[in-house]
């Protein structure tokens, strides 16, 4: 009965966060009005840690066609690496080891069939809930982005209860969590020290590059510009889904949002191979 409840609890929580989710990124269209620069430059980057490009495993490239249009824009601005990251996520996107490295096989001979060429790899972005907990009990390798170092979300409205033993568990473990796109955390907000908190405790952060954007709101662009200039910051990430990302990322190379990337020491070029 008790598990029941706690799945039902998690079912909602994730339905709530989807739907806050999906109505703020509608909701906002920044940079509508700015020019498409000709030559967006993210190549400082090296390196891209966080998208959604396998297809039709996610709520990212839904097809292999959408795969390869969003790698064409991520390789026009100039990335060399990417390192792809499909959601695991129990009752939405089942994703294991298999299915994971089944469609990055699939994705990898459409790129050298359409003469694309830039290195994919794939690791994935793990939801932190109760089966991530059993998941981690299981023993089963998790797949990293490089070395032991493994991107983590949770739930973006309601903190979830197991999120300080997901970490404990991982660390013992011997992984390094990356917490994905911590701007985008509403409970966190209010109180600074939490971010503090996860980074004393060892884990590394990595922001949305579209949260600086205002895509995702206007607080969630002060909280990302905070914790960039406290240097809170380890990597960035395109978290790319689809293409109305990748114009906004096009877009803002184009804008003064663009400057506050520039000369941040992103980890990002150290995953290049
Ligand atoms: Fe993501």
């Amino acid at each position: 009965m008790l598990t029941a409840n706690c799945k039902l609890s998690t079912q909602l929580v994730y339905m709530f966060s989807w739907l806050f989710k999906r109505k703020k990124e509608e909701d906002e269209d920044v940079y509508e009005h700015v020019p498409r620069p000709e030559n967006a430059d993210w190549s400082f980057l090296g390196a891209d840690m966080h998208s959604h490009f396998i297809p039709g495993i996610d709520d990212g490239a839904a097809t292999i066609e959408n795969s390869l249009t969003l790698i064409r824009a991520m390789v026009d601005m100039g990335y060399k690496n990417i390192i792809t990251t499909p959601h695991i996520m129990v009752d939405y996107y089942p994703n294991t080891p298999n299915t994971i490295q089944n469609g990055l096989q699939i994705l990898q001979n459409a790129l050298k069939e359409n003469d694309i060429n830039i290195p994919v790899r794939a690791a994935a972005e793990y939801y932190i809930d109760e089966t991530f907990i059993k998941l981690l009990e299981s023993e089963q390798p998790l797949l990293p982005i490089i070395d032991k170092q493994v991107l983590v979300e949770f739930s973006m409205l309601f903190e979830p209860p197991m999120l300080n033993d997901a970490i404990f568990k991982m660390q013992s473990a011997g992984y390094l969590p990356i917490i994905a796109h911590p701007e985008r955390y509403l409970f966190f907000h209010n109180d600074f020290r939490r971010y503090r908190e996860f980074k004393d405790r060892g884990c590394l952060m990595q922001l949305n590059m579209l949260s600086v954007s205002g895509y995702y709101g206007k607080n969630i662009k002060m909280i990302a510009e905070e914790l960039l200039s406290k240097g809170m910051y380890d990597y960035c990430g395109s978290d790319m889904h689809h293409e109305k990302h990748a114009a906004i990322l096009k877009a803002m190379t184009g804008t003064k949002d663009y400057d506050k990337f520039i000369g941040y020491p992103f980890k990002n070029p150290l995953l290049c191979v």
